[in-house]
């Protein structure tokens, strides 16, 4: 069966902890959505691990669709979710519900992912949710913000951000968010976070007391040529397919293949 922003509500009140990672392309997203993982982010993370982008920002809408519509064919059981590329929504709630409404046709996406809180995305999400399109709200290290920001810095961590943070995350929900991702702040304000709120919060780098988890898959699978300092690689997948393409190139080298 399918995974749906309802069970994810109840799993929530449930106690039991949400699974979510990210996905490019058609071969990952059906080997972690038969792995069992619960939400499928395309996130725009993707515009590094994927494509080589420095930061996330050179995204575009179509190169996103692309991926999305890709991600989409391999997916049968986890709810799909997909970030709205750097200004792609922040122009408008109209803007936004053009380029969410593309996503959800063209990719069949079940809901979109978005940055910020109050309050101009506040008036954004709740846009949107009216008219029928599920959102995922993002805050704390919002990477879409790395130049204002002054770089992925560790967010919320003095009292007035932390206030602020909150206040944000506060604000989303009542705009009509279904989960809210809480990226790289202090574990004890995710907890004040995920206590305050009745919907989901997923964490990254945001300690152990939300209610669900989410890392960037090329990460978990050790891809990544960085990492931050939250990921956990569970897997060397780097090292794997250079081995395995070393012994292929010798022994193509050496005639031992084929035979
Ligand atoms: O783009 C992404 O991968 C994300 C996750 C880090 C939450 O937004």
């Amino acid at each position: 069966m399918a995974v749906t922003i309802q069970q994810l509500r109840q799993w929530k009140q449930q106690g039991h902890p949400i699974t979510v990672l990210t996905a490019w392309d058609y071969a990952l997203a059906t080997i972690l959505d038969q792995a069992g993982v619960d939400v499928l982010l395309v996130g725009d993370s993707l515009a590094m691990v994927a494509l080589g982008y420095t930061t996330t920002l050179s995204l575009t809408l179509d190169e996103m669709l692309y991926h999305a519509q890709a991600v989409r064919r391999g997916v049968k059981h986890a709810l799909l979710v997909c970030d709205l590329p750097f200004l792609s929504y922040q122009e408008s709630p109209q803007q936004a519900l053009r380029n969410a409404g593309k996503l959800l046709q063209a990719a069949e996406v079940a809901a979109v992912k978005l940055e910020g809180g109050y309050p101009d995305m506040v008036i954004t999400v709740r846009y949107l949710v009216e008219r029928g399109i599920p959102v995922m709200g993002h805050v704390g290290l919002t990477p879409q913000s790395l130049h204002q920001l002054s770089g992925y810095h560790r967010q919320g961590t003095s009292k007035p951000e932390a206030d602020r943070i909150l206040q944000e995350a506060k604000a989303l929900e009542e705009a009509g968010a279904f989960a809210i991702v809480l990226e790289h702040i202090p574990a004890t304000l995710a907890a004040t976070i995920t206590h305050a709120l009745s919907i989901p919060t997923i964490g990254i780098g945001a300690g152990s007391h939300c209610d669900g988890q989410v890392l960037v898959t090329a990460d978990v699978l050790g891809l990544s040529d960085w990492q931050p300092p939250f990921a956990k690689p569970y897997i060397d997948l780097r090292q794997s397919i250079q081995e395995a393409v070393q012994q292929f190139c010798e022994d193509v080298r050496t005639q031992k293949f084929p035979k």
